[in-house]
């Protein structure tokens, strides 16, 4: 039965542990919802570019908290980015709708013109809610995966440059070569030093992880790969992931993209990663034949789907 009158707010700081609770309720009674440790939302919470307090919205029963909807707004290409999840035993009254509406409302607020949110394809409730609220389909992304225990990495051999780990104090060097490589990236917000800073640091990263290439100690390209350790830690497997990989424009072509994407892949087997998991945009064929050309498969799809704001 549907819900007559909500009671949604704005988020609070002493909602966090009740917050907490709604993830692992969700996921124990719906494994399609992803697990995500306790500090991995208080890191997503913590983001620079976050503002829970104005940007997320709760609806609260009892005492508990039964679901959200969030925006994390991107003013710099005006767009907001969806994220909502309602507890499974309070689905289908009509809550996601709502709060939705206020997450959708403060997008417009913030001067946003789109708000877009990614669906894996096997998420029909979240497909058919989208195309309810009017979303549209806009891109595909792939989900690829790799076991690289099971294969042998060719040996890096680069010529005129190096490929080795960021150091804790690069930040600055990371932004810069994030920024020039996804710069015509569809769907690219430019990253600030503060916010990669704040981001290498997370649980699941480490200044170690991300292979840079340097010519001249400037940056020309890297493999971020990040190790989920928190994620599933009775898992017998360690989950890693190849976060970003990019190029500088002006040094393409050379196979260096190649090069850090392998002593990426060494870097994760030498830890014990024995699934390697990424998220590809299905226009991006060349990015594809790289992923494919080292043995990578594609396991999931998923899709962005888009709502103009008035
Ligand atoms: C998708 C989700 C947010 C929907 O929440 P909800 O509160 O049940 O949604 P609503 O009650 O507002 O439903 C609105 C519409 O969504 C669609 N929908 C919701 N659940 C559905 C289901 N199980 N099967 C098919 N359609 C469904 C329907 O069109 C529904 O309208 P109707 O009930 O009049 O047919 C919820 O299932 C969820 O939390 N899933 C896990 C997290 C997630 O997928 N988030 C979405 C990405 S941000």
């Amino acid at each position: 039965m549907r819900i007559s009158s909500f009671n949604i707010r704005n988020y609070r700081t002493s909602d966090f542990e009740n917050y907490v609770q709604l993830h692992m309720e969700a996921n124990t009674l719906d494994r399609s919802v992803r697990s995500v440790s306790k500090r991995r939302l208080a890191e997503d919470l913590g983001h620079p570019n976050f503002n829970p307090q104005n940007d997320l919205f709760i609806e609260e029963l009892g005492g508990s908290i039964i679901g959200y909807a969030g925006v994390f707004l991107e003013p710099a290409i005006h767009r907001a980015i969806l994220d909502c999840l309602i507890h499974p035993l309070h689905r289908r009254k009509g809550v996601a709708t709502e709060l939705i509406r206020h997450a959708i409302r403060r997008a417009g607020e913030a001067d946003c013109k789109v708000v877009q949110v990614y669906i894996p394809q096997i998420n029909l409730p979240a497909r058919n809610l989208a195309s309810r609220l009017d979303f549209k389909y806009i891109r595909r992304f792939y989900g690829l995966t790799l076991d690289p225990q099971k294969i042998r990495l060719p040996d890096v051999e680069p010529s005129g440059y190096v490929i080795r780990s960021l150091a804790a104090d690069e930040a600055s060097k990371l932004t810069h070569i994030q920024n020039r490589a996804f710069a015509d990236s569809w769907g690219f917000n430019p990253n600030t030093p503060a916010e990669i800073a704040y981001r290498i640091n997370l649980s699941s990263c480490s200044p170690e992880n991300i292979m840079m290439a340097y010519l001249n100690h400037q940056p020309i390209g890297y493999c971020w790969t990040r190790i989920m350790m928190e994620e599933n830690p009775e898992a017998d497997e360690i989950k890693g992931e190849i976060h970003m990989l990019g190029v500088d424009p002006d040094f393409r072509k050379r196979g260096i993209g190649r090069n850090v994407l392998l002593a990426g892949l060494s870097h994760l087997k030498s830890k014990g990663v024995s699934v390697v998991e990424l998220t590809a945009d299905g226009e991006e064929q060349l990015a594809l034949g790289l992923y494919e050309s080292v043995g990578f498969d594609v396991y999931s799809r998923a899709e962005w789907f888009e709502k103009k704001l008035a």
